[in-house]
This record gives C-alpha cells, structure tokens and sequence, in this order.
C-alpha cells in the first residue's frame, strides 16, 4: 500500500480510524438491515483509502489540525466512492471488489442498483446534516460528473477508433471528480481562501487522472490476487483505457477491430502478453512520473507544513507502489 511507505504523521494516524468509525456508521445506517449488510460489507473489506489521505492531508496542511468535519467529509467522500464501486462492478459484471463477492454478483443486479444509490445518497445528505449545504452541493456535482464520465465511457465501448484524449475526458469526470471534491472539501474544512482552494483541487483533478491511468495500467498488467479485483476485465467489456490506445500496434488494432465483442480468454491473454512484451509499461510510466510532478506542482505553499509534504510526495509514491503490483 502506498499510504504505509509514507511518513507516519500522528495527526493523520489519529483521524484515520475516526474516519473508519464514521464509514462504517454511514454504510450500516439503513433502517433495513440487508442494505446495512450489503453497504457494509464493501466498506468493511477496506480499500486504499486513499481520497482519505489526500483530503485529511490537505486539511491538515491548511488547518493546522485535522478538523472534524474533515473526517466526516473523507467518510462521506468514501461511501461516494464506495457506491460507485457498487455500480461500476455491475456494469463491468465484475464479481469481486476488495477480495470479496461483488452486491451484482450476490444479490443480483437490480439490488446493485439500489444499494449503491443508497450509498451515494447518504453521502451527501451526511454531508448536508454534518458539514454544510455547500459540502453536500459539491458532492452531489461529483456524482453528476462522475455520471457523465461513465456515460462518455459507455458511448466508446469497443471503439478502437477512440482517442486517448477522448479516454481522458471520461477519467477526468469519472475518477477526477471524486479526487477533485476531496481537495475542495479538504479546503473547505479548514476555511482556506480561495486561491488555495483552486490550487488544492487542480492536485487533486492531476491526481485522479494519474490514478486511473495507473488503474487502467495494472489492469493489463497486474494480477486479481495483488488486485482483488479481476484484471484484463477493461478489454473484455470494451472499455479501451488511454494507456492501451497509447500503445497500440497496428496489428493489435485490428485484432481489436475484428473480435472485440467475441474475443476468447486465449486470444486476450495473447494480446495482454503482447502488449506487456512492447512500449506500454515503459510510455505509461513516463507519461505518469511527468503527470505525478504536475500534480505536485499544483500544490499550494504552505512553508513548514508535514502534511503538505505528504501530498508533495504522494504522486510518485503511489506511480512506484502500483509499478510495484505489476505481474
Ligand atoms: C477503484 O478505486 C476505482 C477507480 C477509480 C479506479 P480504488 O483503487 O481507490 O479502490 P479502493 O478504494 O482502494 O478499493
Ligand atoms: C472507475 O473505473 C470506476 C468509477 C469511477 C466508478 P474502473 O472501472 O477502472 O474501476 P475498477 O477498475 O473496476 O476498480
Ligand atoms: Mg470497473
Ligand atoms: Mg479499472
């Protein structure tokens, strides 16, 4: 994990667990307790927790302390996420999340449904009741954008004509989003002036798209078992990711072209081989240690701050861990 190859701050050690308790208090405050155990579960089988980090990081730096709010803004941010996994897996028809059984897989899909638009609700209405009506109002956007990123996603489907700038204004809805509000939210928790706030959500816009071109690397690179989530699941439901239309060869197009809808599990373990054996570990990683300085870059100064250095070095901690997790 990333987080653990960072300095232990103790400020940032001591709220983590504050925003366990309140995730676990939002995802099990259904009155009915199938939703709880569904919520739950997810929430409980962990994640990274990285948004997390970013947002009480950032509050920290700008506050001093991590304010209260700021821990129930990074769980409210967390079950956001968390829903969306919930639908995302049953669009992708995946059936493991966090190393344990997907609601779709479970459940079945319309549940799915259900379940995470209960999650996603309950974000923002917690942030309504617990922080302020502009948390809730930034929160709710992000679940509009992240929408609108799935939906360009849905409209390439199986288009090996798609561009990766065409790739990266789906990520930057659909992952930037999230990242983006953590920052606004963290900046707002410590009632920071505007131009910081700017400043603070343009890191956290460069970190999602760097995250998930490094998510949509590991899927053609790592393995379900470092993952616990399935792997070369992105080719499979036709969603072909910036680094893939990146690295492309011509021949590996029209191998695309002709059998993406049909393409057997011995022809995608070819194509994965292939594309493993060419440019596209090694262009991935440069684009991303060059978005990862940009993303550091973004930063505002804060002299003196610890947590601010945390949020300096993350990028590139986190390129190394996930270059770490490929296979
Ligand atoms: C998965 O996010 C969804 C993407 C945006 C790629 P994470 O990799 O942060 O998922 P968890 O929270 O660690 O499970
Ligand atoms: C992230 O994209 C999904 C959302 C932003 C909801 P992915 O589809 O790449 O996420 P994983 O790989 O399933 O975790
Ligand atoms: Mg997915
Ligand atoms: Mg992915």
């Amino acid at each position: 994990m990333p987080i653990t190859t960072m300095p232990t701050i103790p400020a940032l050690a001591n709220a983590l667990p504050r925003v366990e308790d309140e995730i676990r208090q939002l995802a099990t405050s259904s009155r009915l307790p199938i939703v709880n155990s569904f919520a739950g579960r997810l929430t409980a089988a962990g994640g990274k927790r990285l948004r997390s980090v970013v947002l009480l990081a950032g509050s920290l730096a700008l506050a001093g302390e991590v304010p209260d709010r700021a821990v129930t803004a990074a769980a409210c941010v967390e079950l956001l996420h968390a829903g969306s996994l919930v639908h995302d897996d049953l669009m992708d028809g995946a059936v493991e999340r966090r190393g344990v059984r997907t609601v779709n897989a479970e459940w079945g899909p319309g549940p799915a449904v259900l379940v995470g638009d209960f999650m996603l609700a309950r974000a923002s209405q917690a942030a309504l009741a617990s922080i302020s009506p502009f948390a809730a109002e930034q929160l709710a956007a992000a679940v509009t954008d992240l929408v609108e990123g799935q939906v360009l996603e849905v409209l390439d489907l199986y288009d090996v004509h798609r561009s990766p700038d065409g790739a990266l204004r789906s990520i930057a809805l659909k992952t930037g989003a999230l990242f983006r509000v953590g920052c606004v939210l963290a900046a707002h928790c410590a009632s920071a002036p505007e131009e910081v706030t700017t400043r603070l959500s343009e890191y956290g816009a460069h970190f999602g798209l760097l995250f998930q071109i490094l998510d949509d690397l590991l899927d053609l690179t790592s393995s379900a078992e470092r993952l616990g989530k399935p792997v070369g699941n992105d080719i499979r439901q036709g969603v072909y990711t910036f680094p893939l239309l990146r690295s492309l060869t011509e021949g590996q197009r029209e191998l695309l072209a002709e059998r993406g809808r049909d393409l057997g599990e011995t022809e995608l373990a070819g194509l994965l081989a292939g594309l493993r054996a060419g440019g596209l570990v090694p262009e991935t990683v440069a684009y991303c240690r060059n978005l990862a300085d940009q993303t550091a870059q973004a930063l505002p100064e804060v002299p003196g701050s610890e947590a601010l250095d945390v949020l300096r070095r993350l990028p590139v901690a986190y390129l190394d861990w996930a270059v770490s997790q490929i296979a």
